[in-house]
C-alpha cells in the first residue's frame, strides 16, 4: 500500500501511448453525434462490452472503427487534450505520443488536421510532450513514402518516426528504405517488433531499419544472443503490461516476463500503449505489475528512471527531470 503510493507519486515518463488508442468511449460517443459519423453501437456500455480481445488484430479491428470517428481538427485537439490532463494526474512529466495519420488520411482527413490538432494540445498542456508519427506496417513501404511526404510540410511537429500495427507477416525490413530517407531526414526512429512477432523482427528493426528503441520487444527472450545485446547496448524496450495481457501476450499479469527482462539488465520502460481499450493509464499499469510481480522500491525507482534516460531529450533536460 505504502510501496504503490510512492510508485503512484513519481516523476514518470511515457514512451509508448497511440494517441488514438486513448479515445475513452465516451469521447467517441460525443465526437460520433457531433460529427454525424454512425457507430455500430447503440451506447458507450455496447462499445465497452466489445472490449474483449483475443489478439492484436481483434484489438486493431476495433481500434480503427472508434477512431472514425476523428474528422476535424478540433476532435484531434480534444482526443490529445484528454490524454494529457489523465498523463499530468498520475505524474507523467513527459510523453512521447504516437500517432497513425494513415488512419485519417484513408478517410479524407487532411495531414494538417490531424498534426496541428494534435500539436496545438501538446503546446497548451503543462506536460512535456512529443509526437512520434507511425506508418501502418499492414500498407505497403510506397504509402508510408507518400504518408512521409505529405507529413513534411509539418516536420517542425514531429520528433520521430513508429512502425504499427499488425506485425506478424509484415517485419520490419519491409520499411528498410522509408525509413533510411527517415534517418537523412534527423528523425529519431522506433518500431514495435517481439509483441506478437518473433526476435528475428527485433533483429531486423535494429539492423534494418536502425532503431534507438524496441516498442514492447518482450519476445527478445527467446533469443539469447539478441537479449545479451538489447542490455549491451542498452537499447529500451517500451514494454506495456496491461495491453500484453488484454492481448494474450500473456495470460495473466503473474506470467508477465518484466522481471526476467529486468534480471537479464535490460533498459525496460513501463508504458499504457492504448490506455482506453486496455484497462488503465500510466499508474495503473505499474499498479498492476507490483500488485502481480515480485518487485520492490528499488524496481519501481530503476523503472521510473529507465522511461527518461530512454526518452528523446537532451541530456540536460532529462537531468532537470530526474
Ligand atoms: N501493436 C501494434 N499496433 C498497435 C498497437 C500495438 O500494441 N497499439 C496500437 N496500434
Ligand atoms: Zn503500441
Amino acid at each position: 500500500p505504502q510501496l504503490r503510493a510512492i510508485v503512484r507519486g513519481m516523476p514518470k515518463a511515457e514512451l509508448h501511448i497511440h494517441i488514438e488508442g486513448s479515445l475513452e468511449p465516451e469521447l467517441i460517443f460525443a465526437l460520433a453525434a457531433r460529427n454525424g459519423v454512425p457507430l455500430g453501437y447503440e451506447s458507450v456500455e455496447h462499445l465497452r462490452s466489445a472490449y474483449a480481445f483475443t489478439d492484436l488484430q481483434s484489438f486493431l479491428d476495433i481500434y480503427y472503427a472508434g477512431a472514425s470517428v476523428l474528422l476535424k481538427e478540433q476532435d484531434f485537439y480534444d482526443m490529445t487534450q484528454a490524454y494529457l490532463q489523465r498523463a499530468e494526474a498520475d505524474n507523467v512529466l513527459h510523453t512521447e505520443i504516437f500517432f497513425d495519420p494513415q488512419t485519417h488520411t484513408a478517410r479524407g482527413v487532411a495531414m494538417a488536421d490531424v498534426i496541428n490538432g494534435i500539436h496545438r494540445a501538446c503546446q497548451d498542456s503543462p506536460v512535456s510532450a512529443a509526437l512520434i508519427l507511425c506508418f501502418l506496417r499492414h500498407l505497403s513501404e510506397e504509402e508510408a513514402f507518400e504518408t512521409l511526404e505529405d507529413a513534411l510540410p509539418h516536420r517542425d511537429k514531429f520528433i520521430g518516426i513508429g512502425l504499427d500495427s499488425s506485425e506478424v507477416g509484415n517485419p520490419p525490413e519491409k520499411f528498410s528504405r522509408v525509413f533510411a530517407r527517415c534517418r537523412e531526414l534527423g528523425l529519431h526512429l522506433v518500431a514495435h517488433a517481439g509483441e506478437e512477432g518473433p526476435p528475428a523482427y527485433i533483429r531486423t528493426a535494429l539492423d534494418d531499419l536502425q532503431v534507438e528503441r524496441i516498442d514492447h520487444g518482450v519476445r527478445c527472450l527467446e533469443d539469447a544472443e539478441l537479449t545479451a545485446r538489447l542490455a549491451r547496448e542498452q537499447i529500451a524496450l517500451t514494454v506495456c503490461p496491461l495491453s500484453n495481457t488484454k492481448l494474450r501476450v500473456f495470460d495473466q499479469m503473474h506470467d508477465h516476463n518484466l522481471v526476467q527482462l529486468l534480471d537479464a539488465g535490460l533498459l525496460v520502460t513501463v508504458n499504457s500503449d492504448d490506455p482506453a481499450y486496455f484497462g488503465g493509464y500510466m499508474n495503473d499499469n505499474f499498479d498492476a505489475i507490483f500488485d502481480a510481480l515480485p518487485l520492490g522500491l528499488s524496481h519501481a525507482h530503476r523503472l521510473a528512471r529507465n522511461g527518461f534516460i530512454a526518452a528523446f531529450l537532451p541530456q540536460a533536460q532529462k537531468d532537470a527531470f530526474l
